[in-house]
């Protein structure tokens, strides 16, 4: 199993959530493991629980801090944990841009409605007076706007007829426990998901000029071109025709190109058979760690091989400035 991601939980008050987090991370196989808990509030009862675990805790209040110089605080004993992610867990503060932007797409936050129905508090009696028949809890990515980055997960929980907020609010926090062990696990597993390694792959292929998907021998692939002449510069392979892992195929410059590489990098380059001497490479995407930039300048590059004079030539006009 590749190495555990390293998390960092940020909490206020109760922690069952945190708790919920602790305890799944003491399965074996799961592939997070906590490395602090930390609050804003040293009566946060949820660290009286994390230290017990014998987890790393520290508190520091904002009281009598800007929220820049408080999120800097944070953010230092974060990084000094080791983390890669922040997890909000009831962590009751309006974070700081600085502080949002610093974890782009590596802070969680769970909310206690079907986001984006019901940003912000009271949640439960909104729902209820809104006559819906369904509330629930979402794992979300945070980003500068309130309860708004894009959602990773949701559990939908049935509002009963004499349900009060406080008799749904339990019946969430049930669904929250099991919603965010399960959501975190897979979105720090994502770099090994085929279909979302294939959906970056896609986005960038697909943001080139002039170019469309068509599957080659069951496998993805990307042409660039018309739907009748086009010619494939990429092509996506998941332990297609016998080859190991998953890969990318992409057009190097030739044969010697695709020899120096192989080279430098045997574990993220290999000569893909299929296509025999003629200059494609493939390049491991499962290793963990991709570096997405690079994939598309590749994807850039192959592109430039195989496009149209009409679209490489503008390309070298634009060079030349
Ligand atoms: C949870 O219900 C969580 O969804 C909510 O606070 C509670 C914390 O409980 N968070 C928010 O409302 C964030 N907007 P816990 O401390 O027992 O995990």
């Amino acid at each position: 199993m590749a190495e555990k991601a390293k998390i960092a939980i940020l909490i206020s008050g109760r922690g069952s959530n945190m708790a919920a987090l602790v305890y799944a991370a003491k399965s074996p196989d799961c592939p997070f493991e906590i490395v602090l808990v930390a609050s804003n509030n040293h009566d946060a009862p949820g660290l009286t629980l994390a230290r017990a675990e014998g987890i790393a805790t520290c508190a520091h209040p904002h009281k009598g801090r800007s929220r820049e110089a408080h999120d800097a605080v944070m953010h230092e004993a974060i990084v000094e944990a080791g983390a890669e992610y922040v997890i909000l867990a009831g962590y009751m503060r309006i974070l700081s841009d600085g502080f949002v932007k610093k974890w782009s797409d590596h802070m969680l936050n769970i909310h206690p409605s079907l986001l984006p129905k019901y940003k912000g508090l009271d949640t439960y009696q909104r729902a209820i007076e809104a006559g819906d028949s369904f509330a629930g809890c979402s794992v979300h990515l945070v980003t500068a706007e309130l309860d708004d980055g894009p959602v990773l997960a949701q559990t939908e929980v049935a509002i009963l007829p004499d349900d009060d907020a406080d008799s749904l609010a339990s019946r969430i926090l049930i669904a929250e426990h099991q919603l965010y062990p399960r959501a975190l696990a897979q979105y720090v597993t994502r770099e090994f998901d085929p279909d979302w390694i294939l959906e970056q792959v896609r986005n960038r292929a697909l943001a080139l000029e002039e170019t469309h998907e068509r599957a080659s021998f069951g496998a993805p692939g990307w042409r660039v071109g018309s739907e009748t002449t086009g010619k494939y510069f990429a092509y996506f392979s998941q332990s297609h025709l016998g080859e190991a892992g998953i890969a990318l195929l992409v057009k190097t410059t030739g044969l010697d190109e695709q020899a120096a590489l192989i080279d430098a990098d045997p574990e993220r380059y290999y000569a893909p058979k299929f296509y025999g001497k003629s200059g494609w490479i493939a390049i491991r995407l499962d290793q963990g760690r991709t570096d997405w930039e690079h994939i598309a300048e590749w994807l850039f590059k192959s592109w430039c091989q195989v496009a149209p004079k009409r679209l490489t030539r503008l390309i070298a006009i634009a060079d030349q400035f």
